[in-house]
Parts: C-alpha cells; structure tokens; sequence
C-alpha cells in the first residue's frame, strides 16, 4: 500500500511516499481503506520532534512510528474474527491517537477503539474534519469545565480545529460565547455561532474588564496568570498546551483559591470514551450542530505542503489530505 513515512526528526521534506506491507488484522480488528486523513499540530510535532523533551515519547533515536496520522474517514474492507460492530463496506471515523498510522491506503485497529460509523450527511473529508477538534473540545469543555447552559465562555484560538469545534459544542451547550481571533477569521468564527468576537490584533483580549466563567485556551496562547482577572468567581482557566506554568498553575489552584487553573490530555483517554464521544459527534454532525470546516485538501503526494501550512500556525479548521478518491 501507499504511505507516507519517515525515519528521522525534521522538516516537512522529511516525509514521502513509498510502498509498504498492508496492516495484518487480528480477532477483533478492522482493516480500513482510508479515504481521507488530516494533519494536525501533534502530527507535525512528532514529525519534528519538538518540543525536544517530545521525542522520550515519539522516540529518543528517531521515530518510533513510521507512519503519521491519527484521524481518518474511510470504508471497512477487512474484519477478523469475533468482530460483530462493523461490517465489510461500513463507513466509518475515528482516531488511531499515539498509534497513529493514518497517512496511508490502510489502517487497523480493534474494534474497540476510537473507531464509529460515519455521519450520514458528511463526505470522508468532511467527516475526518470533525474528528480530531471534537474529540478534543467535547471532553475540555463536558468534562473539565463543566459547561452549563446560560454561562459565559471566552474560547481563545477559536479558528483552528479545536477551537471551531469548540465554539460550535459550546453553542450546543448554550453557553454564551466570546471568541478571540484574528481580524481574517471573525466572519468564520460568528458563522459558527459565537455571539461576541474579540480582534487580538487590537489589543489583549483581557482588557475589557468582562469575566467568564470559562476561558478555553484552545491554542495554548495565553496564560492562566494573564487570564485571572477575567475570570468570574469560580471561573476555570483550560489549556490545551502543556507547559511548566499551567502544571504550577494547575497544582496550586486545586488546593488554594476560587478560580482554577488546568490542563487535560484528551488523547490519552480510553478508547472507549472516544468511541462514544464519537457517536456524540457523529449525531451532533448529522443534526447540523457540528459542521466541519476545511481550509484545504491536499493529495496524499502533496503532503508536505499540508505539513508546511499546519506548522504555520494559522490555519483555520482543517488541513484534510485524501488518500484514496
Ligand atoms: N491537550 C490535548 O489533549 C490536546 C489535544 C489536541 C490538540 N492539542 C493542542 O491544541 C492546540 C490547538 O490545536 P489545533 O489543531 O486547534 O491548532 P491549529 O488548528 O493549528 O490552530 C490554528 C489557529 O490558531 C490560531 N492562533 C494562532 N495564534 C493565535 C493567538 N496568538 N491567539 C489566538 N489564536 C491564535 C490561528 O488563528 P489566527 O490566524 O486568527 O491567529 C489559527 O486559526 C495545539 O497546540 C495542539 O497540539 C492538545
């Protein structure tokens, strides 16, 4: 099968195409034919190898997975023995999380894992674009801050693909949403849902004296000490990027004072817990709730220069690449 690989940290030139052996399946397992996969900031880090302290778990040597990609839409075309939730022809989503293995044909995975029937109304590159944002927004915003409908959440970052996700669940929950992005993506981010917009590029978005009771960092851009004081009583500050400050932070404040500071690891949750939060999705998709958004696609050959528009840091949704058309 095609596959993009590589054996050493670098540059987006590190990766190309080459021919490799098809996945074998086991009892229980799935063989997907991908059809579309995605590229996003923890493929690009674990193509790089940075941050450095990174490669203890992508691989101290070189890279310990050959094959990137962790998100893919695409059609059943093998199952082993035992496996009784999906059938040969079944379209389906999911993620492969630190497996990754998604930018090639093929790809398997137990069928217990992040793995669920496709939205009926979405394409394969539509559906591989809900897949990675929600799956990180739903449980930030459900499970760690507890989102309740009538509350104030300011999401920061709400452009990319975590944050359209967010800004989008966070109107399912009914809370009231502040966005705080770039001059180039206020109409997207309004045509998602959210019901105020702040233009970091005329000033921090912490100096209009409102509070919230939820600041969602999606891109890990700001700071739980910059963002206190935007904070409501109770308030909760979320990042999605780990540093030593949010660990402090988040030590600290579980013990001592009313607003809270933390950061969570969504793709190190069970396979389970995203399975079902992909049936979420996948309903919340096809109601309407969730749409996907793409900012381009590339062919499988072409995709380095996905790699180079994601390390950017400024694309907006989904950088989708198709596989197999
Ligand atoms: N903790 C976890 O479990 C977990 C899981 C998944 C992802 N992540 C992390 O979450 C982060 C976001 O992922 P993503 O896929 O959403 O990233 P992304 O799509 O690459 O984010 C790009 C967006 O970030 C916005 N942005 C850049 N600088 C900004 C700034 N200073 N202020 C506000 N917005 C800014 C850009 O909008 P503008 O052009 O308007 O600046 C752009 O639309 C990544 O660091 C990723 O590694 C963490």
């Amino acid at each position: 099968m095609r596959a993009v690989v590589y054996s050493k940290y670098g540059s987006p030139d590190v990766l190309s195409v080459a021919d490799v052996a098809r996945p074998v399946i086991g009892a229980g397992d799935v063989l997907v034919r991908v059809h579309a996969t995605a590229v996003g900031p923890a493929d690009s880090a674990a193509r790089a190898g940075s941050p450095y302290f990174s490669r203890l778990f992508f691989g101290p040597l070189g890279p310990r997975k050959p094959i990137l990609g962790s998100d893919f839409a695409g059609e059943v075309e093998a199952v082993g023995t035992g496996v009784t939730r999906f059938s040969v022809g079944d379209k389906v989503f999911g993620a492969t999380g630190a497996e990754f293995g998604t930018h090639a044909e093929y790809v398997s995975l137990s069928e217990d894992a992040a793995i669920a029937q496709m939205p009926d109304n979405l394409s394969y590159a539509e559906s591989v674009a809900i897949v990675g944002g929600a799956l990180t927004a739903l449980p930030f915003l459900r499970d760690n801050a507890h989102i309740k409908r009538g509350q104030r959440i300011m999401i920061n970052g709400p452009s990319g693909s975590v944050g359209t996700a967010a800004v989008q669940l966070a109107k399912h929950f009914g809370a009231h949403v502040t966005a705080v992005c770039s001059t180039a993506n206020i109409e997207l981010v309004k045509s998602l849902g959210a019901d105020e917009v702040i233009d970091y590029t005329r000033g921090a978005f912490t100096e209009g004296g409102k509070t919230y009771d939820v600041i969602f960092d999606a891109v890990g851009k700001s700071s739980f000490a910059r963002c206190r004081n935007s904070l409501a009583l109770h308030g909760i500050y979320l990042s999605t990027v780990p540093s030593i400050g949010i660990l402090l932070q988040m030590a600290r404040t579980s013990k001592f004072g009313s607003k809270k500071a933390a950061i969570a690891f969504t793709g190190l949750r069970s396979p389970g817990d995203k399975a079902n939060d992909l049936l979420v999705i996948r309903k919340l998709a096809t109601t309407g709730r969730l749409v996907p958004v793409i900012e381009k696609e590339f062919p499988l050959e072409r995709i380095a220069e996905a790699y180079e528009l994601v390390d950017g840091g400024h694309k907006k949704g989904n950088i989708v690449v198709t596989v197999t058309v």
